[in-house]
């Protein structure tokens, strides 16, 4: 009996995995390599430090972490360019009936994303109001696989891992869910996601 659901961010309710794919691979472009979309899959659901970590091991590059600060902030100034004009309709489909139907029915929502322009997105796309706790980037210092991101918000809706659902799109997410000990809904492909409880395609889905 699910009492709680937890949601990544990006590609659950928004399709801002584009953006980002951009946004490293101008980097990438700049620092003189090729960034494809399927190097960008490693990078799905992973910390922006972490990311620019297997950016630069895909690249052969190496830099000290003064410089590796500099990169990461030129990446984000730019993905923050990217997504400012971010707004309702790039919700992805089902979301929003999704989410008011679970608050009706008295489960608690929460967010659970590794971004830390999580805030600003849900500001963007006008569904703040839908969260009872938001868990982002700025909050844990673990990033996923580790389970940090998903506890802290079960204890935030002041639930048990039993009772919470983990809704991700990422590999790295659903072995975060699942090292939480909860349930975890795979938004995607089952290939990909193989340690999901259920696969679905989208939130439309559910
Ligand atoms: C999410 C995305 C990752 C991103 C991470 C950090 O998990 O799936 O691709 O790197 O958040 O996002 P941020 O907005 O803080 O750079
Ligand atoms: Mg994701």
């Amino acid at each position: 009996h699910m009492k709680g659901a937890i949601f990544d961010l990006d590609g659950v309710i928004v399709d801002t995995a584009k953006y980002h794919y951009l946004a490293w691979r101008s980097l990438a472009e700049e620092l003189g390599f090729q960034f494809t979309e399927e190097h960008n899959e490693r990078l799905k659901g992973v910390s922006r430090m972490r990311s620019l970590d297997i950016l630069l091991e895909i690249g052969g590059l190496e830099f000290s972490e003064a410089e590796k600060l500099v990169m990461a902030d030129k990446k984000n100034r730019l993905y923050v360019e990217y997504i400012s004009g971010l707004d309702e309709s790039e919700l992805l489909p089902g979301v929003k009936a999704y989410l008011s139907g679970l608050r009706m029915r008295g489960v608690g929502v929460a967010l659970g994303s590794a971004s830390k322009n999580a805030v600003f997105i849900l500001d963007k796309l006008n569904i703040a109001g839908l969260f009872d706790a938001v868990v982002d980037g700025n909050k844990v210092s673990r990033a996923k696989p580790d389970p940090e991101v998903f506890q802290t918000a079960c204890w935030e809706l002041g639930l048990q891992p039993q009772d919470c659902v983990v809704f991700e799109d990422a590999e790295a997410g659903v072995a975060a869910g699942k090292a939480a000990g909860m349930q975890v809904v795979g938004i995607g492909k089952r290939e990909v996601l193989k340690e999901a409880d259920l696969v679905v395609s989208g939130l439309h889905e559910l």
